[in-house]
Order: structure tokens, then sequence, then C-alpha cells
């Protein structure tokens, strides 16, 4: 049975809560009145949670030897005020592109402490990351070390960059966000030698200076292991760099990949663990090797934004489904679906969904939530159970969609993308606004 009143901590945003009409709020203001003033769906953010999951980083990385940078990964989601917020509380900022570095930049985030990577930047988005000086590149082939040379060489710069490494390592998550293991586009692999051919490029480049090693083996992990392999191999790795080639790097980023619970069977570790195992490790294999301690360098994007979000939706039609002789699903269909989060459809994603403008007594049936695109497996929750007396109307929230939901939706069937907002303390605020039809009409010139 699921409870449809209680809204479990470790998937609602911190300050979630429901007010004595029943409504679901946040930061102190109900969905419905949020709804009201922008319309549905809304994304809603909660800016305590954000900041407290930044604290919580920092915290939890800065009580151990390892001097250890937080890069917060900006694909999770991006808006200025989220950067900057996250800048305050002392976090850097990972972009994968040209249109996020931009983003970056144009929240005021200083270059220095932006980190940039991806498999295929263009020479433009290389371009603009020297011109404006950005802290690290990583570099992910040898083409592209010898187009960021060069660039660097024109510029009369040395840009410091990172290596990233493969390194066979599975992390226990879905095939399309596993990145370590070998049959991938990421990286360079340790195994067949690529790896080091790349860092012996990188060091004969007199533009380009050589920082550390980067590795990211996944996503939406649950617990140490991977990491703890991770860190043991990328310490063996920078070894082998310092015999071969008498060089020590300096920096090592196991990338990011820190799970977050969405339905309550989840059970992703605490940060606080995550850190002193990643920390253990380092500190274990540098000591075993005799290798000075570099400094770490994680990318958490889920970790910080994933739980702080709701999708608010209205129903829009209820439809009792008969599915076997004993079994009668309730199809909820809401007023948006796989454009505005594919992650369902994508990855078989799991959430969780409550009614959220109002409380009631009836008993709770098997549900499923749908969008309203041209599409069967237009699914937002594929299983769950729901109010029985569920209306047109009715606005439901599905917790956990702070991470790769707006940042993956689209256009599908021309909907227009939904608002985003925060809110703190009874205050909101506009972090993107709800695109218009006249937004995505604009885009072809054969209409007048
Ligand atoms: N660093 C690198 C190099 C990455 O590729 C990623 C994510 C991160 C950090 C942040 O990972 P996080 O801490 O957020 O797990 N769209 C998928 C997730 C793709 C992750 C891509 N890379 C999803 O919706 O689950």
């Amino acid at each position: 049975m699921v409870d449809s009143i209680e809204l479990d901590p470790k998937i609602w945003p911190d300050t979630a809560d429901r007010n004595s009409r029943g409504e679901i709020t946040i930061g102190g203001l109900s969905v419905t009145s949020l709804v009201e003033e922008y319309g549905s769906p809304l994304f809603i953010f909660d800016e305590a949670h954000i900041r407290e999951r930044a604290r919580q980083y920092l915290s939890a990385y800065n009580t151990a030897d390892v001097p250890t940078d937080i890069y917060y990964a900006g694909k999770a989601f991006l808006s200025t005020t989220v950067a900057k917020w996250l800048v305050e509380e002392g976090l850097r900022i990972d972009v994968c592109t040209g249109g996020e570095l931009e983003v970056a930049l144009r929240a005021g985030v200083k270059p220095e402490s932006i980190l940039f990577h991806g498999n295929n930047k263009s020479v433009p988005e290389l371009e603009k990351a020297v011109e404006v000086g950005v802290g690290r590149i990583v570099v992910d082939s040898l083409v592209e070390i010898s187009r960021l040379s060069q660039i660097a060489a024109v510029k009369g710069v040395t840009q410091q960059v990172l290596v990233r490494v493969t390194l066979g390592v599975e992390a226990h998550t879905h095939e399309a966000i596993s990145t370590a293991h070998e049959d991938q586009k990421f990286g360079l692999s340790i195994a067949s030698g690529a790896a080091l051919d790349a860092i012996e490029l990188v060091l004969s480049q007199p533009s380009l200076s050589l920082l550390g090693l980067h590795s990211h083996i996944g996503s939406q992990i649950f617990d140490a292991s991977g990491f703890e392999i991770a860190a043991h191999r990328i310490v063996e790795l920078a070894d082998t760099v310092r015999k071969k080639f008498d060089f020590t790097v300096t920096e090592l980023n196991v990338g990011g990949g820190m799970g977050i619970a969405y339905i309550p069977e989840d059970d992703p570790i605490q940060v606080g663990h995550m850190a002193k195992a990643i920390h253990e490790i380092i500190s274990t294999e540098c000591a075993r090797v005799h290798f000075p301690l570099p400094k770490l360098a994680v990318e958490p994007g889920r970790a910080i934004v994933g739980g702080a979000a709701i999708t608010v939706y209205e129903i829009g039609t209820v439809k009792p489904v008969l599915v076997t002789d004993e079994l009668v699903r309730h199809y909820i269909s809401v007023d948006g679906g796989m454009s505005d989060n594919i992650r369902t459809a994508l990855y078989d994603a799991q959430y969780t969904v409550a009614l959220a403008s109002r409380q009631t007594a009836a008993l709770a049936v098997t549900s499923r939530v749908v969008g309203k695109h041209c599409e069967s497996g237009d699914i937002v929750v594929r299983d769950t159970l729901l109010p029985a007396d569920l209306a047109p109307g009715d606005l439901l929230a599905v917790a956990g969609t702070g991470a790769y939901c707006r940042p993956m939706s689209s256009n599908y069937n021309f909907l227009p993308r939904p608002a985003v907002v925060s809110v703190k303390d009874g205050k909101s605020q506009v972090l993107l606004r709800r695109e218009t039809m006249d937004d995505l009409l604009a885009l072809d010139p054969g209409i007048k």
C-alpha cells in the first residue's frame, strides 16, 4: 500500500509538506497557488534542498585529509540562478558543451573554476573555452589533444588538461548511463594502452599542461564499490605515468554518478560514507605505491538537484482499463509526459507520485500516470497506487524530477516546455520561463 498522504523525506524535497487542505507545499508555498501563478505542468525546485546538498558535499569531502574540489555537473539541470547558488555555496561547475559553458559564464562563474568535458567538443567550443580561460579541459581523444594544443598555441596560452580514461569498471546501473566499461565512446582505455598514448601526446605539447586524470563510471550508483575499483586503477595509472614519463600528475577526478532515492526501495549510500570510502581508497592506494597524495575532484549532478524538484501536472482524463478479469488499471492522463520526462521511457526509471491538490480518504488503486503524447510508451509513472477518486482538474506531483528531466525535454508533438520555478521561504521565482507556442512557431520560416 502506498500512503497517498505521507511524503517520504528521502524522496521528496527537504521542505515538502502538506498544509491543512492536504495540498503539497514546497518552501511554504502550495503547489496549487504556484500552478495558478505559473501554469501547468510546472517544475518546482526547492532552493533550500539544493543548497543543503551542496553543503553536505563540501563538508563530507572536506573532513578528510584529501583536498577535494566539488564540481556540480551542470548537465543535470542548469540555469544561471542555480549556478549562482552553487558557486555561492563553494562548488565549481562542470560543463560538457558550449551551451552549458555559456550559461555558466553568463551566471558569472569564474572561468578558472569551470571544467569542460565531452567526447566531441567542436573547434569553436574549444576556442571559446581557451579564450575565456576555462580552468580545466578534459581531453577525450588523440584528435582532440592535437586540436586543443594547436588552439592554445595560436592563442599563446598554456591550457590545463585532464585526460579522460576508461577504467573497465562496470557500474551497476542502466547500460545507457554506465560509462566506464571498455566498449563505449568516452575516454581512452587503460587496458589497450590508449590512455598512455594520450598522456604521452599531451606531455609532448608545449601549449598543454597535464594536471591529472579523469574518470566517470556511470550514474545513479548506490554503493562505493565501483569507485573503489576506479580509485585503485586510476592511482595505478598515475604511478605508471610517473615511472614511464617521469611526470607526476597532481589531480585525480573520479566523476559523478552518486545515486538518489526515487522510490522507497532505493537505498543510496550517504554522501559522508561515499566520501570516506573514496578518500580511504585513494589514500591507501597512494601510500601503497608511495605516490604523493593528489588533489581529488568529484562531479555530482543528480545528487545535488535530483531530489530537489517535483513536477506538477494537471489531470485531464481518468480511464479505468480492464487488464485481466481481476485487474483494472486506472490510466491517469496528465498535461505533459515524455516531452518533459523521457527517463521512464528511456531508462525504465521509476518515480513516486502523489495527489498534490487536496486530501482524500479514497482507497488506493492500481494506476499508471501517462502523458498526452501520441505514443503508448508515453508513461510518466508506470506502476503506482493512487486514490480511486482522482478526477480531471486534480494536481499530481511527481518527485525526484530535478535532474535530467527539463534538460532532456523536447517539443515532441509541439508541446511547449514547462516553466521551472524555485521556492524559498514563501517566495517563488522563475528559473526558466515556460515556452510559448510562438517560441516554437518562430522556428518555421513558412509561418508568417
Ligand atoms: N561527470 C561526468 C563526466 C558525467 O558524464 C556525468 C553524467 C556526471 C559527472 C554527473 O553524473 P550524475 O552525478 O548526475 O550521475 N541522463 C541520465 C544520466 C546521464 C549522466 C551523464 N553523465 C539519467 O537521466 O539518468
